[in-house]
């Protein structure tokens, strides 16, 4: 691949607080690097404003090896950007070398994603989902051995492509809704799935739906918009598989966690 480097305009959001009102900035990236991430074009980027005495881009990030979820911006419309099942730190410039090159920069746009600043979004709402029964309850000590609980493959299989959302948001950011049925559908299903979570399982199907419309995020009307954003492929089965389990649960319910409006 060529190494030959190209122009690019961004439009970036900048947007001091939550209370300040924002707006796009125009920045032009002269020498963008086919081998950069888009997460070192933005780093590249700061650096030159910081030399210029500007304030740099806030953005979040940590693993920048598509494992963690910290990253995750709205590039051209799109959670993420361009590339299918790719997160934002791991999409490259070799993907804008024929274009676009003028690209608008936003974040994660949910109201249960309240901005931090410019690109940085409040994702405390998916911890609380996870607080309200995305756990199971044992008794620690030394590890089980592996083979005490045979798990069928095909229902381990399963129960790991749930495990492998990584809690990024793309897949509100991108719902017409603003839901977060797939991320909480994930969770729910790759613990309801395997025999360790089926003590807590009803439970946990009705506290963390009750969460998850306790923070506002919309419901499924089946755009699977999520699915497509989604950079670790996560399915809408798994929104099914949530209903399934919440329908049941309400049958069952003998505590005090609401019911779903
Ligand atoms: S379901 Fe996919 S898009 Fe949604 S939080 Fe998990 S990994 Fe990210
Ligand atoms: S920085 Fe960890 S997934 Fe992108």
């Amino acid at each position: 691949m060529s190494d030959k480097t190209f122009k690019m305009t961004l439009h970036v959001w900048r947007q001091s607080g939550p209370n300040d009102a924002g707006k796009f900035e125009r920045y032009e990236c002269p020498e963008v690097n086919p081998h950069m991430s888009f997460l070192e074009l933005l780093d590249d980027l700061n650096e030159r404003l910081i030399a210029d005495g500007q304030e740099g881009i806030a953005f979040d990030h940590d693993c920048r090896e598509g494992i963690c979820g910290a990253c995750g911006v709205v590039i051209n419309g799109v959670p993420h950007g361009p590339q299918r099942r790719t997160t934002t730190c791991q999409l490259h410039m070799r993907q804008f070398i024929n274009g676009p090159h003028e690209v608008w920069v936003e974040p994660f746009r949910a109201s249960a994603f309240p901005i931090i600043k410019d690109l940085t979004v409040d994702r405390g709402a998916f911890d609380r989902i996870i607080q309200a029964g995305g756990y199971v309850s044992v008794r620690t000590g030394s590890a089980a051995e592996a083979n005490e609980i045979p798990v069928p493959k095909k229902i381990a299989d399963r129960a790991m492509d749930a495990a492998e959302c990584i809690g990024c948001g793309a897949c509100v950011a991108a719902c017409p809704n603003a839901s977060a049925s797939l991320f909480t559908g994930a969770k729910i299903s790759h613990l309801g799935l395997l025999p360790q979570g089926q003590p807590e399982r009803e439970d946990r199907a009705r506290k963390m739906v009750a969460q998850h419309d306790a923070e506002g995020f919309g419901g499924c009307t089946n755009h699977n918009e999520c699915e497509a954003a989604c950079p670790k492929g996560i399915s809408v089965d798994f929104i099914a598989q949530m209903n399934r389990d919440f329908l049941k649960s309400m049958l069952t319910a003998k505590d005090d966690v609401p019911n779903r409006k």
